[in-house]
């Protein structure tokens, strides 16, 4: 039996998580669950049904109404954001839900939400997540945990262009200080903070082409899975329950 793994990929904003962690998911033919992505959902929910989302109640209550899935897109090969029955794939990288984003998903109710949503997605192996606590908190038992790491001047230039490409009205100093915000939000925070896992390999791409990445990144799953120390769980299934 083809052993599989859980991938947990971490980092600081704009490090081409997201990029890799496709890429070994389109190869490993594993499923991709994008964990920032469920934090932008529940943040546009928010702004656009005004909850005041520094009182508990109101944020329990809009928690309740929220419904997040990923769907495949024919067009791209990768999977959408649906918020409620919507598309918000588009919506959700605009820059004012990058702007409220690290704030929102602070908030230890968001947390314990996003956290049931991103169980209830992975109830078997072959996953690869990617995020801020994946290797810390919500896979502390992965196979694999990488670290990605980027100058910042690389990860400024590259989100900038892919906003750029995306037609969004954004400047590059608004582009730089909306990550240096975040990168302060989510090491910052109480609960589950941005932290490097002590058993992650840490991935410096500011140098790196994306083949280059994906290689490197590839060449140390294929390890793992080769690993006598790694024995498959009869189910296929993790041992986190809800
Ligand atoms: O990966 P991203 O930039 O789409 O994530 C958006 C925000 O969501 C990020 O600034 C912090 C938050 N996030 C988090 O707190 N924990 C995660 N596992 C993933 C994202």
């Amino acid at each position: 039996m083809n052993k599989r793994i859980i991938i947990a990929i971490d980092g600081y904003s704009a490090c081409g998580k997201s990029t890799l962690a496709q890429q070994l998911a389109k190869y490993l033919h594993y499923i991709y669950i994008d964990s920032g992505a469920i934090y932008r959902a529940v943040t546009l929910y928010f702004l656009q049904n005004a909850v005041s989302y520094h009182t508990i109640g109101a944020v329990s209550d809009a928690l309740q109404h929220i419904s997040v899935e990923f769907r495949a897109n024919e067009n791209t090969g990768n999977a959408d954001t649906w918020l409620n029955g919507k598309n918000v794939e588009k919506r959700i990288r605009e820059i004012d839900i990058a702007e409220k984003v690290s704030e929102i998903a602070a908030i230890p109710e968001v947390r314990v939400f996003v956290e049931k949503c991103q169980r209830n997605m992975s109830r078997h192996k072959g996953i690869v997540m990617d995020g801020r606590d994946i290797g810390t908190v919500v896979f502390p038992q992965a196979e694999l945990k990488l670290f990605m790491t980027a100058d910042m001047d690389t990860r400024v230039q590259r989100r900038y262009t892919e906003m750029k490409l995306k037609k969004e009205n954004v400047s590059l100093e608004e582009v730089r200080r909306n990550i240096e915000e975040r990168d302060y939000l989510d090491t910052h925070r109480t609960m589950s903070p941005l932290r490097q896992a002590a058993d992650a390999i840490v991935i410096d791409n500011t140098h790196l082409t994306k083949e280059e990445q994906l290689d490197y990144a590839l060449d140390l799953a294929k390890k793992v899975i080769a690993s006598p120390l790694i024995r498959q769980m009869p189910d296929d299934t993790h041992s986190k329950k809800d």
